[in-house]
């Protein structure tokens, strides 16, 4: 299986250019003659919050050749983002158990996805809650035949380096590491956003853990006594393709020209 990944697209209808950049890269994604079983997109579609944002962001990404889904990022409303999906993706998987949340499984392929909704207002580390954990555990546990299974969450859950990113560390990563953790033989793969940049790193030392990139800015990760963030909007464009054979995963970068 063939999942393409892209993040942190921050649609704001004023930002001309980074619209192009999405439709650059869809293009890009849309022409590999390697084609996408399905592409993730790990949050921040929109900017801020902004509901009426929705439409227009959706309105490129109707243009992906590949089915797609997405998941909150902390500029993501649950609510709004839930009901844009209603209205411009009606075939996207449902809210699982709290129609306030996007919290999914998405089993039409031989990789189980789950998504999970992290979105706290005005909290960049976003939340998880006892509930979303409870339900994560029943939605790795439920699966007898050992599918293996991809997670989507918006943050990064170990320390980057980043100045910035760190500081926006929260208290649920400890608590989904665990999970995870305790889930090795079936989590392959745990992808998310975030950062705008790909970093990748293991959850307990056996889970790859990777973010994909912005379609819109990079980031300096690296910089570890940064507080402000450093939109670099320069950074060549770049995309991630995940292929998963055998419970094998092997993750490629893709640059866009
Ligand atoms: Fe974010």
């Amino acid at each position: 299986m063939y999942i393409y990944h892209i993040s942190d697209i921050h649609y704001q209808p004023s930002d001309v250019e980074g619209a192009n950049k999405l439709k650059h890269i869809i293009s890009a994604i849309n022409g590999n003659a390697t084609r996408p079983d399905l592409v993730v997109i790990t949050g921040d579609l929109v900017w801020k919050e902004h509901q009426e944002y929705y439409a227009g962001c959706f309105d490129i990404l109707s243009t992906l050749s590949a089915p797609y889904v997405v998941i909150s990022g902390n500029h993501d409303r649950s609510a709004d983002l839930i009901s844009a999906l209603w209205q411009y993706v009606p075939s996207h998987p449902q809210p699982a158990y709290n129609l306030a949340k996007l919290n999914y499984v998405e089993d039409n392929f031989p990789v189980r996805i789950i998504g999970l909704d992290s979105f706290k207002h005005n909290v960049g580390g976003g939340e998880l809650t006892a509930k979303d954990f409870a339900w994560l555990r029943h939605a790795l546990e439920d699966n007898s035949e050992c599918k293996p299974v991809v997670i989507l969450v918006h943050q990064y859950t170990l320390p980057t380096g980043s100045g910035f990113f760190d500081a926006h560390q929260a208290s649920w990563y400890k608590e989904f590491n665990q999970i995870v953790s305790e889930h090795a033989d079936t989590v392959k793969l745990v992808l998310c956003g975030h950062l705008h940049n790909s970093v990748s790193s293991l959850i307990g030392g056996i889970v790859p853990i990777i973010s994909g990139f912005s379609t819109n800015w990079g980031e300096d990760v690296l910089e570890p006594n940064k507080t402000e963030p450093n939109r670099d909007t320069l950074r060549p464009l770049a995309y991630l393709i995940h292929r998963i054979e055998g419970g094998k995963v092997s993750s490629y970068t893709v640059t866009v020209r």
